[in-house]
Formats: C-alpha cells, structure tokens, sequence
C-alpha cells in the first residue's frame, strides 16, 4: 500500500472517508462503551430490510405466546442436579468464578473444608435492578465444589436480599435457586453479553471509514461488519428497544424499569470493584477461560481464527501506515485495544484481529443460541415472590410468574435472544485477489468444519457450525 495517507483519493475507501466514526455514548460517557450513531443510510436500509422487518412480522405471534403462557403457567421444577447442569453445561458457565474475594472467603468459610476445590457464581450485579410492583430481585452467590473436571454440586447459596445463607436441605432451597437462575438471566443478557457486542463497535466503524477498500486488513474484516451498527443503534436508542421495559411493550421481560437495566450494561463495561467475577473490561487477546465444556469449545475455534489469521496477516508490512492509524484511532475508544506503537509488537496484531472475528461470529452466536434454547420456565426474568430466607417454601410454583411474564419472556426470546442467522460464517467470501490467500479461505473453512464434527463426535457440540453467523445480526 501506499505510505502517504493523502495520496489515495475518497473512492479508496467504502464511504469516501465519510464513514461512521465512534464518539463518546450520549447516554453514559463515562460508563457505556463508545457508540456509533450516525450511520451510513445504505447500512440502515439493509438492517431494516433483513432484520427489522423480520421484527415487525414476528409481532403477529404475541398472541401465541400468550396463551402458551395460559396453558403453561409460573416456574417448572429444577432439580439440583438440573440446577447445576444449567450452568455447568452452558453459557452460565461463564459465571463460575475460581478467584474468591474477601467478600465470599467470609461469606462461605463455614462451607469449604480443606481437600476439596470450590468456585463460586456471582449473581450481585442484580442488586441495580429496580423492579416493579410485585415483582422481586435479589443478587445471590452461591458457592459450587467441583466433583470432577466441569462437573460441580451445589454447597450454599446466599441471597443478598434477606443476608442468609440457605443449602440443599432447607426448605428454602428451591427458592433460592430460582433466584440465582434469573441473576444468570438478567446477568447473561445485560452484563456480560453485551460485552460482545458495544465495545467491539469502533473497530467495525472505524475499519470501515479509514481503511483502504484495498487493503487486505479491510478485506479479512469486512465482510464480518454487515448489519451489526443499526442493529447496536436500534438496541440503544430506538423507544421501541426492549431496555425501555414499557408495560405495553409485549417483549420487553424484564424485572424492572429502564434506569436499573441500563446500569446492568455500566457494570459490565466498568467492572465491580472487588468482584473478580466482574473485572473492568480490557479488550481480551484471546476468549476469557471459562470452566466448562462451553469454553473449550470456544477455545477450540479461537485456535482456528488464530491459525487463519497469521496466515492473512503475514501479507502486511510490519509498519503499514494504515494499519498504524487503525490501531491508534480504535485504541482511543476500545480501552486495551493496541494501538499504532503496539500493534506490530509480539503477537498484538494477529490477537486483536482473531478476536473480533471471533467474538464478533462464533462467540457472538453461541451465547444466543444456547440461552435461546434454554427452558424460560426454569431461567426466570421475573419472579413474584420474595427471596427467601431459611425454611421458606415456594407458596406456589405455578404463581411465581404470570402468563404475561412468560408471554413476555417468549416473544424476547422470539425477538432478541434466539440466534439469528442471515449470513453464515461458513458462507464467507473474502475479496483477496492472491490465490494463496483464496487457499487459505479453503484451509479456514475446512478446520473450522474439522472443530464442528469433532465437538459432535464428543457430544459438546454448542452449536452446529452452519448456525455461526458472520457478523453481529441478533
Ligand atoms: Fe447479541
């Protein structure tokens, strides 16, 4: 590529240089990720046409989801078996936290003996929710032994509302269970998945404003850009988003109102101060270790993006200009993100680029496939009666949430939280006009097919590779 910035005129870029740009969130400077607000029309027209329409049809379906909710009322019985599998065996694995903190070394002392390992899941981050009349949250942490390698039992769970502590032979149990199962719910949906999404948006608005259309960087990372910028604008700001939780709105889930849900997003984004489940958010170099199947499954096609990605990346100079000013300009929005001194040191380069390929297709997706395809009678949004405290029953299972609750819940699920898939990873074509670039494509698809048929092979497939989109689209 040419050195001088100035020598390329506006048609060497995708919008003439005048592309979308981050900027500080209007809503939250200083607690959300930067967002991108002005959008180019053409991208809005394509998200509208693709995936807001699809919105707009689905609607049709709320009465459905409200009888279902008649016939089907209130929670279904989790076992403590099935309690521990609901987290053990799927993205709320993410939450099983093996650093303890001050906080659960006292809370806990009493339940861990020596010889045995323990980790614990942090549901605290609730405690922001403000929830509605007659409807109820609490933070819990419960600690888990591991039985063996990603196979654990549940030890005590304390809930934070009532400050007790309640284990598997009090009646209070099952209550409690609930409560830790809708902090996984609220937590996975509002706190850390959205890590996946708002913080990766600069470097998709800023690949697409300042890199050549020839460059062969733009050429690895575009064509995993399409439709997410609408669809993180609609999330944010549109008044018909489901964080605006309306009463009239019949997708809108959750617990409580708009102020306390967005917090949820703060606390992803800035960390909880002494919760080590929860640190601030530093782009990552590679997927955060996860004790679960769950994550070796995302490890197993990280190691695939790596492998393709030194192969693509092997063809810039290591102090390509463009590339420079790609980095220094994300690197003012995405906190750890290298930027233009560090990119060509080490491995920084190949890291941050595997990564947003990564999170942005096979990390992006399972999280919603697989909490789509949860029960949402056993991994409750809302629950109607209190936290409980030792000795106290569940008066009612099938009252703990109402037909609209749960009508609610499945047309979110509907809408929001099952994958969707317009374009497939798979399906990627990358405009590399070397052939041994073209052999490389063949090569990544082909270990991305080896990853799929071994995970079936081993019954830890999370999801099926044609079902990986290749960019954000839900
Ligand atoms: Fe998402």
């Amino acid at each position: 590529m040419k050195k001088n910035y100035s020598q390329l005129s506006p048609k060497n870029f995708l919008y003439e240089r005048k592309g979308p740009w981050p900027q500080p969130s209007p809503a939250h400077p200083i607690g959300e990720s930067a967002a991108v607000l002005h959008l180019p029309c053409s991208e809005q027209i394509d998200w509208w046409l693709h995936i807001g329409s699809r919105y707009m049809l689905t609607l049709l379906y709320t009465p459905i989801a409200y009888l279902k909710g008649i016939i089907n009322p209130g929670l279904a019985e989790v076992s403590n078996t099935e309690f521990m599998q609901l987290f053990q065996h799927s993205m709320l694995s993410k939450f099983i936290c093996e650093k303890f903190d001050q906080n659960e070394l006292d809370l806990f002392k009493a339940d861990m003996q020596p010889g045995s390992k323990y980790f614990y899941i942090d549901m605290t981050p609730v405690k922001v929710v403000k929830p509605f009349p007659g409807i109820y949250c609490s933070g819990t942490k419960t600690l888990i032994r591991e039985v063996e390698k990603n196979k654990y039992e549940p030890i005590a769970i304390w809930v934070e509302k009532t400050n007790e502590i309640i284990r598997p032979n009090d009646p209070g149990f099952e209550l409690a269970k609930y409560y830790v199962l809708q902090g996984g719910a609220l937590c996975a949906t509002l706190v850390i998945h959205p890590l996946l999404h708002f913080p990766l948006d600069a470097i998709n608005a800023i690949t697409k404003t300042a890199l050549p259309t020839e460059h062969v960087l733009f050429k690895l990372l575009h064509p995993h850009t399409r439709f997410t910028l609408p669809l993180e604008n609609a999330v944010l700001t549109f008044k018909t988003s489901l964080l605006q939780a309306k009463w009239w709105m019949p997708y809108a889930p959750y617990p409580g109102d708009k102020e306390g849900l967005r917090e949820l997003l703060v606390e992803g984004y800035m960390g909880i101060t002494n919760e080590s489940s929860y640190p601030r958010f530093s782009y990552p170099k590679a997927p955060p270790k996860v004790f679960s199947t769950y994550g070796e499954f995302q490890d197993a096609y990280f190691a695939v993006f790596k492998k393709y990605v030194s192969v693509i990346l092997a063809e810039v100079a290591p102090d390509d200009y463009y590339v420079k000013c790609w980095a220094t300009w994300i690197s003012q929005y995405v906190p750890g993100f290298p930027n233009g001194d560090e990119i060509f040191k080490g491995t920084n380069f190949v890291d941050a680029v595997s990564f947003y390929l990564w999170s942005v297709s096979v990390g992006h997706t399972i999280d919603h496939y697989d909490y789509g395809h949860m029960d949402i009678r056993k991994v409750p949004l809302r629950l109607r009666q209190a936290p409980p405290k030792k000795n106290d029953k569940v008066h009612d299972r099938s009252k703990l949430t109402t037909f609209w609750d749960n009508g609610k819940y499945t047309m979110a699920n509907i809408l929001f939280f099952n994958s969707t898939v317009v374009t497939s990873l798979i399906t990627t074509e990358y405009d590399f006009a070397e052939s041994k670039l073209q052999k490389a494509v063949e090569e990544f698809k082909n270990d991305l097919r080896k990853v799929d048929q071994e995970m079936k092979a081993r019954g830890d497939c999370y999801i099926p590779l044609e079902d990986i989109a290749r960019s954000i689209q839900s």
